[in-house]
């Protein structure tokens, strides 16, 4: 559904094309064409975002003088239409002593524009853009106001601009909060990302932090933005294994009416859904004082209610007692009795065995599917399956498995953590089919974390759910909202990358690009409240060339089981592809599709109800051993029945949204210049592609 005042708002800003400042060529391999990179340098998360002065400001987390993340100081970019933007000089630096040594990283944050001046920082002129950022000190010191500090405390100091966010001065009396309240004062080293709003029904201001080890978020209160109040914490809930980031709180009133929600978003690295960094939140009501999850946004760490156990390991009792079929490795062994953070049961199947670099496989009885999902708490390695060499020498996978009819449906690899995170299998299609459960370990632990392990397989009638993921991809982070845009307009950055390999990515002179801002929006889902994202109601402003507008109705099927669509093609594009479902297992679109099978597959799987990306095959991997994947969302299909998938591609990135904004996957990829293809695919019996439109992006440099 599209958000009409949002519309409103940014038609009246027009479009202002912009030059950077800087002389890059912007042509580098795997530079993006239209999604914001620096020209040079390390960039992470975004900060300061605020709508102020005609200006949509962009600042974000910087490194001035190198492509890892060091130095963190806020660089700053600007624009009028949330597309194009001016790179302006750093605008916050790292504070360094006399002998030019950093002492104090300048980390994320957030911007408000003070409009009372209840700081008393403005010029008296115009209101003044007040930063409040998480320090990160590196040594112990005295600060100039006397105050104390030590090497790795975090803390939140402010600073001020009049000039619109290029130049700021850091305020006298930072850390405006030095440590975290008792009983958490001994989180000082772990208190960061501050994100402020006015809230208007108490007329002050609020901000809410990150406890990110003891997995809370802190909210304060302030008149002035000098002197903070404590008021509550929220947490630990759903997805706790890593550090809580950059949380972020916002209301926002459901699609169709009903009343107003507060939603609470917060980044967990690592032990998001695949591995590495992603962006959980909660829905529910925020009184001023405490934000309070609903009740279905909080999962819970048992079983889900009224769930048969198809397999219950409590016994240790042998595989084959049970009647698994171990081979290698698995052949004679037992389940593993063994303590691991979140698992429910002490015996686990573990693929440890006779240690890291066993091999083996394990293949349950025969089941037949009665229920709709099917769910287990898994952890370990991330190894996920690739069917290209599945099975064969070079199959790295650590995975759990859905057979039916010989073919796996559903696998799912470990999270990359020594603990256990609940999956959830979509199964509703398959009720009445034979199905096995196979665990596979193929890995050998030569490149580490060799194995997985797997809990209780339960079958249920609603799905076991670890969190409320924002997006389902492996490259969506630290994600913030816009300040001073109406509650219509809530618009999200997030960071298109990932910390397991964030800092490897082969781009050159920078590293580190911004996903294309999003529209946040709360549906009713499945008797739910959640929210639901689109590319931003601007993104037209940067189509090219109409390339592809519908099809008329492009049968796949055996005999054509994938068809080139020749006139759409190329690096940038805009992708919105309808299908109907027929009898394939899965079917969808191929992109930035090349020589030697190279692509990136989108897909759908009407069985199992989930959105894919497949980035497998998509192009260079070889910088980081946990990089290749395939990345699912649950995703129903239309009330009509078909699938809508809009996909936006672009040198070196994928973003996937299913459904009108219900389901979103965001993958980088670095592929070869030349893979330029798009072909649709449906595997294993038909599918329709009802209709495409497909749009070449501008560069917007
Ligand atoms: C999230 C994060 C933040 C921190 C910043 C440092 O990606 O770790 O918690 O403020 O990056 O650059």
């Amino acid at each position: 559904m599209v958000n009409r005042s949002g519309i409103a708002l940014f038609a009246s800003l027009g479009l202002l094309a912009t030059v950077s400042a800087r002389a890059e060529s912007y042509k580098e391999p795997y530079r993006p064409a239209f999604h914001y990179t620096p020209a040079v340098n390390w960039m992470n998360d975004p900060n300061g975002l605020i709508f102020a002065d005609g200006f949509f400001q962009m600042f974000y987390q910087y490194n001035p003088v190198g492509t890892v993340a060091e130095n963190q100081a806020w660089g700053h970019a600007r624009g009028r239409d949330l597309l194009h933007w001016t790179e302006l000089p750093v605008a916050i630096p790292a504070v360094r002593n006399a002998a030019g040594q950093y002492t104090d990283l300048i980390f994320s944050g957030s911007a408000v524009q003070d409009r009372q001046n209840s700081s008393g920082l403005g010029d008296g002129r115009r209101a003044p853009l007040v930063a409040v950022y998480a320090n990160n000190y590196l040594a112990d010191q005295t600060l100039p106001n006397g105050q104390h500090v030590v090497a790795g405390q975090q803390g939140v100091s402010i600073a001020s601009s009049t000039d619109g966010g290029i130049s700021w001065s850091n305020y006298a009396g930072n850390p405006v909060i030095a440590v975290p309240p008792a009983p958490y004062a001994d989180q000082a080293g772990a208190f960061r990302d501050p994100k402020v709003f006015w809230y208007a029904p108490g007329h002050e201001w609020v901000m809410v932090a990150a406890l990110s080890n003891i997995h809370r978020v802190i909210l304060y209160a302030s008149d002035n933005l000098k002197d903070w109040r404590f008021l509550s914490t929220f947490g630990p809930a759903n997805a706790v294994f890593g550090a809580w980031e950059c949380p972020d709180l916002f209301p926002l009133r459901p699609q169709g009416g009903g009343a107003e929600k507060w939603v609470l978003m917060v980044g967990i690295n690592p032990g998001a859904e695949y591995a590495g960094s992603g962006t959980q939140y909660f829905v529910g009501e925020f009184d001023g004082k405490s934000f309070t999850a609903d009740p279905d946004s909080v999962h819970a760490t048992t079983p889900p209610a009224g769930a048969e156990i198809f397999q219950d390991f409590s016994s240790g009792q042998s595989y084959a007692a049970l009647g698994w079929t171990g081979t290698g490795a698995f052949a004679g062994a037992s389940p593993a009795a063994e303590t691991i953070p979140g698992s429910v049961t002490g015996h686990v199947i573990d693929s440890f065995l006779t240690g890291d670099s066993a091999v083996g496989t394990l293949l349950s009885p025969a089941f037949t599917i009665d229920k709709p999902f099917i769910d287990f708490q898994i952890g370990g390695g991330s190894w996920p399956r690739d069917p290209a060499t599945a099975g064969t020498a070079s199959d790295k996978e650590a995975t759990v498995n859905l057979l039916v009819d010989g073919r796996v449906v559903h696998s799912t690899t470990g999270n990359g953590l020594g603990a256990m995170s609940w999956r959830s299998w979509d199964v509703s299609g398959l009720r009445g089919r034979k199905a096995w459960i196979e665990v596979i370990d193929a890995n050998d632990g030569a490149q580490g974390f060799g194995h997985i392990f797997v809990g209780d397989i339960l079958f249920s009638d609603t799905p076991q759910l670890e969190a409320n993921w924002l997006d389902h991809g492996p490259d969506f982070y630290a994600t913030v909202t816009f300040n001073d845009l109406p509650e219509s307009a809530r618009t999200a950055v997030g960071w298109m990358n990932n910390w397991n390999y964030g800092q490897v990515i082969p781009t050159s002179p920078w590293r580190g690009q911004m996903a294309i801002p999003r529209s946040l929006s709360l549906r009713n889902t499945d008797g739910r409240l959640a929210l639901v994202q689109n590319p931003v109601e601007t993104l037209p402003l940067l189509h090219g060339a109409l390339l592809e507008r519908s099809v008329g109705n492009m049968a796949l099927d055996a005999e054509h089981p994938t068809r080139t669509l020749d006139r759409i093609s190329g690096r940038q594009l805009d992708i919105s592809a309808d299908f109907v479902p027929g009898g394939a297992d899965t079917f969808g679109l191929h992109v930035r599709s090349g020589a030697n099978g190279e692509r990136t597959e989108i897909g759908y799987s009407p069985r199992t109800r989930t959105l894919f990306v497949d980035r497998t095959r998509s192009g260079d991997a070889s910088f980081s051993s946990g990089f290749k994947g395939r990345f699912e969302a649950p995703l129903a299909p239309d009330r009509d029945g078909h699938v809508r998938i809009r996909v936006l591609v672009d040198t070196s990135s994928v973003e996937v949204f299913g459904g009108d904004g219900a389901a979103a996957i965001t993958a980088q990829i670095f592929p070869s210049a030349g893979s330029v293809g798009v072909d649709a695919f449906a595997e294993n019996g038909s599918a329709v592609l009802h209709a495409i439109d497909a749009w070449a992006m501008r560069d917007i440099h």
